[in-house]
């Protein structure tokens, strides 16, 4: 693995590797402050992030490295126009490894194609985020002590939730895992991971408005915001916003060990009451999430001193006329990147777009 792009770039041996790197960092941190050294990690922020940002900053110090970057495109060459493409091959002059967050769905993908150094997608529209899901996967880990025979709610914007999406691939893998989904009509969870993950692999899975109802029977709860920056019309949002809202009386209902979780941050779908609850684990899951990065940034840089497997390439195609419908794709505003497809089924003329995945007809 060079980049972390999509969560399923890591092998299940290579996510138990990064675990144990990570629970180690957190007993013995002396161990790890100079490994860094004399690194430098660039975070290319075009999209406002707390959390993700600064706990890659604090991941990279405490490895003894430095960092450079920006957390705002208008701060950049972008607000001059400066293409994805180009700001990473300059970058990679100056910098050993990256982290992005950017609003279009594959811009991580460009970013990958065009450095010369690894590349972190921390985030790319309402695609993927694949370090929220290490710190997600560490805290499951960490509270259950395995990740079988769980069953996970996720509940609130499944649609435009990122992270959401990333949890249930890397979920996916492992033997008993149901989903409940909890979502108003409008965000229900994408139907292209349904038939690419969960219908094709046989993974039980229901969708549901009420959160009461499904409380009683999950392991996990995995609360989202409604991602306002998403919408094309907000009025939809200003409708749907206080869609739901987790209260220590729907806590009552659930089990006594149930972990719920958030990538943060809180808007109000979670009462801040909620927080005294022992099974409220959203503030050690952003700790979670530094020591992962902290084990991510070793391994990329092979300062983590194991073997890397080549990952298979999949084939792609340029097809004339063929173009993404998705508004919010890279390929929308990058300049000169050319539409690619890969093959869903290459009989009946079913492709989908490299960058965010959806699905275009020949
Ligand atoms: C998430 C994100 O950016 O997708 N935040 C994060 O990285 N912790 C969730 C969100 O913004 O709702």
């Amino acid at each position: 693995m060079r980049n972390l792009l999509d969560i399923m770039d890591l092998s299940e041996e290579e996510l138990y590797g990064l675990i144990n790197t990570a629970l180690d960092i957190s007993k013995d941190p002396d161990k790890y402050a100079e490994l860094c050294k004399r690194k430098k990690l660039a975070t290319l922020f075009f999209e406002p992030s707390t959390r993700t940002r600064l706990s890659f900053e604090a991941a990279m110090y405490e490895l003894g490295g430095n960092v450079i970057g920006f957390s705002e495109a208008s701060s950049s060459s972008v607000s001059k126009g400066e293409s994805v493409a180009d700001t990473v091959k300059v970058i990679s002059n100056y910098a050993d490894i990256i982290a992005m967050r950017h609003p279009k769905d594959g811009a991580a993908l460009v970013a990958a194609r065009n450095a010369r150094i690894p590349v972190i997608n921390a985030g790319d529209g309402g695609h993927h985020h694949p370090t929220q899901t290490l710190a997600d996967l560490l805290t499951i880990y960490k509270e259950k002590g395995s990740f079988e025979d769980l069953t996970i709610g996720m509940c609130g914007d499944l649609k435009y939730g990122r992270t959401v999406h990333s949890l249930v691939y890397a979920m996916s893998r492992y033997k008993g895992v149901k989903f409940i989904f909890i979502s108003p009509e409008e965000l229900r969870f994408p139907r292209y991971i349904i038939d690419d993950v969960l219908d094709k692999k046989g993974i039980p899975y229901s969708e549901t408005k009420d959160l009461e109802e499904a409380i009683p029977k999950l392991d996990i709860l995995y609360m989202t915001r409604i991602q306002r920056e998403r919408f094309e019309d907000l009025d939809e949002y200003e409708r749907l916003k206080d869609s739901y809202v987790l209260t220590p009386e729907k806590m009552v209902s659930a089990k006594n060990d149930m972990a719920v979780l958030h990538p943060l941050p809180r808007v109000n779908e979670i009462s801040v009451a909620v927080d005294d609850d022992p099974r409220a684990k959203y503030f050690e899951q952003t700790l979670n999430g530094k020591y992962m990065r902290m084990a991510l940034i070793l391994k990329l840089l092979g300062l983590d001193s194991k073997k890397e497997e080549a990952k298979e390439s999949v084939k792609t195609f340029f097809i004339d006329g063929l173009k993404c419908p998705n508004n919010r794709c890279i390929s929308k505003t990058e300049q000169e990147l050319k539409q690619e497809f890969y093959a869903v089924d290459e009989s009946k003329g079913i492709y989908r777009c490299i960058y965010c995945d959806t699905e275009v007809r020949k």
